[in-house]
């Protein structure tokens, strides 16, 4: 498995799943753009990886800025020339009641978690014209199942996926679409609050950034970083697979 030359923008990198997938790509020669709106994190990973293979470049963006989303692919392709791998892995959660949310924190989630991957999606295609790229976007566990207090953020993940489900009947030639469903996974994610609890069972964010190296590899659809997670969802998933047959009877004939 090789990412020698390839070039990768990565968003949230400066912590947690991101910050591993830029530490797994530091054993190749590959060209990597770290995104996050965190300028100190972002620092301290360029420190970190200066003897690394990788050649790093750094961009500070706040995707909770709808502004901002629309320079996300241009600004990107300014910096790197061509993009071949985009992880759209920024993401957060706020714990919490759907009533103690206000307005701002509603609409932070639904920008970052939802509105920025998809308008990344939909950037690329446009610079893309036909060349092939790999688009992954950390969605959740909780985009297949949910888990109290997280109403707000679980929409955001579970709406991810039915997005992908519905694009993959589409003829977008060269576009290769992954979703992530990590489970709970032991990062500055359980730090936002205070009496936010780690959920058994979690994982490390090497496990997941490997996992996802692997499949991204393989141009798999999905990855589910936990294979007790896939075998707990696994009638889910058979249910998905019996409606494939009636979702492509609807597929439009002219695509
Ligand atoms: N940890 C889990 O249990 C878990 C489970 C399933 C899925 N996920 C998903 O995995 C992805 C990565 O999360 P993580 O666990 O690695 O959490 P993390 O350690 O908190 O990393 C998330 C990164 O995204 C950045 N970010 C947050 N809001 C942003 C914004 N408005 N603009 C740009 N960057 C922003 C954060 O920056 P700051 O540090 O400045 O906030 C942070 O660097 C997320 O999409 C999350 O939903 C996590």
């Amino acid at each position: 498995m090789s990412f020698n030359q390839q070039h990768i923008v990565i968003t949230g990198a400066s912590s947690g799943i991101g910050r591993a997938l830029v530490m797994e790509l530091a054993n190749y020669h590959c060209h990597v753009l770290a995104i996050d709106k965190d300028a100190i994190g972002l620092r301290q990973l360029s420190l970190d990886m200066e003897t690394s293979r990788i050649q790093l470049q750094m961009l500070e963006l706040d995707l909770a800025n709808l502004l901002q989303i629309q320079q996300l692919v241009p600004l990107a392709l300014e910096k790197l020339g061509r993009i071949d791998l985009f992880f759209a892995n920024a993401g957060f959660a706020l714990y919490g009641s759907f009533g103690s949310q206000d307005f701002s924190a509603r609409q932070a989630q639904l920008q970052v978690n939802l509105v920025a991957p998809l308008e990344g999606l939909y950037q690329m295609l446009q610079i893309a014209q036909g060349r092939p790229f790999s688009y992954i976007i950390t969605a959740s566990a909780m985009a297949k199942t949910g888990m109290p207090n997280y109403a707000m953020y679980a929409a955001t993940k579970a709406a991810l996926d039915r997005f992908a489900d519905c694009f993959r009947f589409e003829h977008h030639p060269g576009c290769h679409l992954m979703l992530v469903y990590p489970i709970a996974t032991r990062t500055d994610f359980f730090k936002s609050h205070e009496s936010i609890p780690l959920p058994w069972p979690s994982q490390s964010p090497q496990k997941v950034a490997q996992s996802i190296l692997k499949a991204v590899f393989k141009k798999k659809k999905a990855v589910y970083p936990s294979f007790l997670f896939q075998c707990m969802i696994s009638l889910q998933l058979i249910n998905q697979w019996l409606m494939y047959p009636y979702q492509l009877w609807n597929k439009p004939k002219q695509d």
